[in-house]
């Protein structure tokens, strides 16, 4: 397959529109950069998905944003970085071309909690896919042996934000029933990471709905502050990242109905175009 080779946009990958939500952290903390921002919205939601799906949905999702000029790519979606994300840096990636990256959500998230939590008791609220997969557990065990892992999948919390139900009665209760699961699993939790990038958009519920003295753990921040460090430390990809602060969006699905969407997570006017993937 032959790739642009001129510098591009930075890639950021959703299966819908949570990945908006890190996007909007990593243009505020590194506003210089170009962004190209693709969600899969036709195909939402990944979490119920199986690996084999989410793999393949990921790896057409990252071609297209090589294809469109990206040099480097963030998969800002938990259930695609913990299904497919391994796989695509190992075995597709070589292929493609390795002089291009593409990084994940897991790590960066994983690599804080060791600093939040006091208690060691950590609390994981995900998609079935994230929670089935294990990659929280695993990562946050090899960098903090110490810490409790216990996880919780939230399946009716992405459809409420992709229907912008996340002010409704509904949003109370099953915010509600999902929190008091998790606390009830291990009561000892202080520290509770929102693993969905779809989930900040519930966050003046889940805020409702926690003790005062739990951290709540929201992932944007820590993505972008970990971006940054890695393009400190890798010129040859940054040299390949353009810098005009523009960004673009494409969707899988109606464009209307994007830009609707896009502009509660972004706060700007969006204009979408619609891109189809195979
Ligand atoms: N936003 C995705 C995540 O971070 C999942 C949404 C979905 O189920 O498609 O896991």
């Amino acid at each position: 397959m032959k790739l642009p080779q001129q510098a591009g946009p930075i890639g950021v990958f959703d299966s819908g529109y949570g990945g908006l939500t890190i996007l909007g952290s990593l243009r505020k903390h590194l506003p210089q950069y170009d962004y190209l921002y693709l969600g899969d919205n036709a195909r939402a939601p990944y979490g119920t998905r199986s690996f084999d799906v989410v793999y393949r949905y990921t790896r057409q999702a990252v071609t297209t944003l090589f294809q469109q000029g990206c040099h480097l790519v963030i998969v800002a979606c938990n259930t695609a970085s913990a299904k497919a994300l391994r796989t695509i840096q190992q075995t597709d990636l070589p292929k493609l071309d390795p002089k291009r990256r593409v990084l994940g959500v897991i790590r960066p998230t994983a690599e804080v909690v060791g600093n939040i939590t006091h208690s060691r008791h950590v609390g994981i609220l995900a998609t079935t896919g994230t929670v089935m997969s294990h990659s929280y557990d695993m990562e946050i065990k090899k960098l903090f042996p110490d810490i409790t892992v216990n996880s919780q999948d939230c399946p009716m919390w992405v459809p409420l934000v992709e229907n912008f139900e996340f002010d409704s009665e509904g949003a109370d209760y099953f915010v509600r029933l999902r929190i008091n699961q998790i606390l009830e699993k291990d009561p000892k939790i202080d520290t509770l990471v929102l693993a969905c990038t779809h989930y900040p958009l519930l966050i003046k519920k889940i805020k409702k709905y926690t003790p005062d003295n739990i951290t709540i753990v929201s992932q944007g921040e820590y993505v972008a502050r970990s971006l940054e460090t890695y393009l400190s430390n890798h010129p040859e990809i940054e040299r390949n990242i353009t810098r005009n602060s523009t960004l673009r969006c494409l969707t899988t699905e109606n464009t209307d109905k994007f830009d609707a969407t896009a502009i509660r997570f972004l706060q700007q006017d969006i204009h979408s175009e619609n891109i189809a993937m195979s």
